[in-house]
């Protein structure tokens, strides 16, 4: 059967199941088989697939249909250009992410300082840290995970896109002290796992493929955003930021907890769809 053939016979799986954008995700994976593009991949209906390919293909088709998300089935996500290799231990980089990314890009380059320190706490597939080490290359980041499996991927991605060694990736519990980096950062950022463990059964079937340990934000979401706000104040320099990703009902308490712990200029940032999804705010003074 030619690709046209296989894709008709993809999407039409996908769509009896129940698929979020079928048609899209067989495209991307017709893509992939073919070795192309997906607007390229469209003018090639008529290119008969080895056994090889319509095998891939339509193996991606049956796992899709059990509602993997299509990054898993790639193994990679693009984040702000960025082709970004994900696996099973480490979280899907989102589109919201990237909106972070770029207020962290904004924030600090505010600061006007030369050589910038930027700390991540929980880099998952590194893209945070990637990105922002390559949208700031005098600067310097430290970034943290729990997870091995995640680390050696997010080095892996920061080899791949040549900032290897701009970024420290370092195995640390965001809930410990860290004494090293006291007074050391100009930015703190994290995208926390922020969701509360009642909800995570109710999540999409995708979102429960990725690992609970990126998602699972306690009790009432909070407890990693509480840990970071205790955290950062000591770790960052006198006029740096804490900028945290949120779940949308969360602004006025995380900004309240913020305001708490001493920052100023507490403000929650609005993503591309209207909804709160970061909180950030600047130390006033060294804290010890
Ligand atoms: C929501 S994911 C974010 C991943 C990545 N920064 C992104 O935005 O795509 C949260 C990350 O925090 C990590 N994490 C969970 N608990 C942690 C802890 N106690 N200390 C440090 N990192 C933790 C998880 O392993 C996961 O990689």
């Amino acid at each position: 059967m030619n690709a046209a053939g296989w894709l008709a016979k993809g999407v039409a799986h996908l769509e009896e199941r129940r698929v979020p954008e079928a048609k899209a995700n067989a495209e991307f994976m017709m893509a992939e088989v073919l070795g192309t593009g997906r607007g390229t991949m469209l003018t090639r209906g008529s290119q008969e697939l080895s056994e090889k390919q319509s095998f891939q293909f339509w193996s991606w088709i049956k796992e899709r249909g059990k509602r993997v998300p299509l990054a898993y089935l790639l193994g990679h996500q693009p984040f702000l250009g960025l082709k970004i290799e994900v696996t099973r231990d480490s979280l899907i980089p989102r589109p919201e992410t990237e909106e972070l990314t770029l207020e962290c890009e904004r924030l600090v380059k505010s600061l006007n300082v030369p050589a910038p320190k930027i700390l991540e706490i929980g880099t998952g597939t590194g893209c945070v840290a990637i990105a922002l080490a390559q949208l700031l290359p005098d600067g310097t980041v430290f970034a943290t995970d729990v997870s091995d499996k995640a680390l050696a991927l997010a080095l892996k991605n920061a080899i791949a896109h040549h900032v290897g060694n701009r970024i420290r990736f370092v195995r640390e519990d965001l809930f410990s002290d860290k004494q090293g980096l006291r007074g050391w950062a100009d930015l703190v950022v994290s995208n926390p796992p922020y969701i509360p463990t009642k909800d995570l059964d109710e999540l999409e079937p995708e979102v429960q493929c990725e690992p609970r340990l990126a998602l699972d934000g306690g009790k009432d979401g909070l407890e990693a955003i509480r840990a970071i706000v205790k955290a950062a104040p000591k770790l960052l320099k006198p006029g740096g930021f804490l900028a945290l990703e949120i779940e949308a009902r969360q602004g006025p308490s995380v900004s309240k907890l913020l305001s708490a712990a001493g920052f100023s200029g507490v403000n929650i940032k609005k993503d591309a769809q209207g909804r709160d999804r970061f909180v950030y705010g600047s130390v006033g003074k060294l804290v010890k």
